[in-house]
């Protein structure tokens, strides 16, 4: 079994983007075949200033590798380090239906807003599919906003081997858990876009200072609390040993405490936590060339699956002999 997901490079990760993503892709490493990319083409439909693109596409496989990704595991690229995905696009490209693409959300909520779209935002479906299928990934472990994509991959896989002959393997989505249940600092679900987040690798006394502002509701301290519905506590258990979460909701049922207690806690958890994960990526980051190395060697390992596969499709096709 082949696993397959793509990241793009937008930012600093978040808790979210950990807890609800990264974490998972790093266990399944060690049970599946994985294939891991970071979406620079994908994240070109939003930014558009190359030092930034540069530098987040970078940061992206110092914070995954940071984070335990095993580079003699998982197979870690750049996907324009990939240009048979570009060429496998347009091979699916002819036939993508537009009323298909047309009712694809980030598109759809774009034109909606009165928000000009362009080409690339409109196929970006299409790109995500090319992603896939070169591959041959049989699994594609992604957030619940990207179930749609993967039934349009599906969509185009069926037609294309439909029309040519089986050509593509048929993917399937698998849902990560949690990655809908991560809260910010104001309650509402973490999100770079609600700007609620607290990054991973942040400065620990910033971060401190984000959780203090934690957004808590004006319950007396007597009065004792459901921990479970606490986002506060949500936060908490996240980053807790689980012994520490079992006496942190033990206290929150017999109430009598204050949410800065809480809060104080929640920041020496979060900075253990993440202790470990910091230091390597310090470690890291100071040998740049070793990044770029398993950049490469992945993108090597990445492209010699894709040209199998893209001269399977443009044989099948027709545009080859
Ligand atoms: N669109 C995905 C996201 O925003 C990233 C992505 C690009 C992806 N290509 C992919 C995910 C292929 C899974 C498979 O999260």
């Amino acid at each position: 079994m082949r696993v397959l997901s793509g990241i793009q490079p937008t930012g600093a990760p978040h808790w979210g983007n950990y807890f609800g993503a990264i974490r998972q892709y790093i266990d399944l490493q060690n049970e599946e075949q994985s294939f891991y990319f970071i979406a620079n083409l994908h994240a070109l439909t939003t930014v558009r200033e190359p030092e930034k693109l540069r530098q987040y596409t970078y940061d992206v496989a110092l914070d995954l590798l940071a984070l335990g990704l095993n580079p003699d595991r998982a197979v870690l690229f750049a996907q324009s380090d990939v240009p048979e995905i570009s060429e496998l696009c347009w091979l699916l490209m002819t036939g993508a239906p537009m009323g298909l693409l047309e009712r694809c959300h980030a598109y759809k909520d774009k034109k909606a807003k009165g928000l000009p779209a362009d080409a690339g935002l409109f196929t970006y479906p299409v790109l995500m599919a090319a992603d896939i299928l070169a591959y041959d990934s049989d699994t594609v472990p992604v957030g619940e906003d990207q179930m749609q994509h993967i039934e349009v991959c599906r969509d185009l896989a069926g037609s294309f081997n439909h029309q040519f002959g089986q050509t593509f393997v048929m993917p399937k989505g698998k849902i990560l858990e949690h990655s809908a249940k991560v809260p910010g600092i104001d309650g509402e679900k973490m999100s770079k876009s609600y700007n609620n987040t607290l990054e991973i690798f942040e400065d620990p006394k910033a971060q401190r200072k984000k959780i203090m502002r934690v957004v808590t509701d004006s319950r007396p301290m007597e009065q004792p609390k459901e921990p479970e519905s606490d986002h506060l506590f949500q936060l908490y258990s996240l980053v807790a040993t689980p012994e520490e979460r079992d006496v942190m909701a033990a206290t929150y049922r017999r109430g009598g405490f204050g949410y800065g207690e809480v809060k104080k806690a929640l920041a020496d958890a979060a900075e253990q936590f993440f202790a470990e994960p910091r230091a390597k990526r310090s470690e890291l980051a100071a040998h740049p060339e070793r990044i770029r190395k398993i950049l490469a060697d992945g993108a090597a390992r990445a492209r010699k699956k894709a040209a199998e596969v893209l001269a399977r499709a443009q044989k099948a096709c027709g545009v080859k002999a």
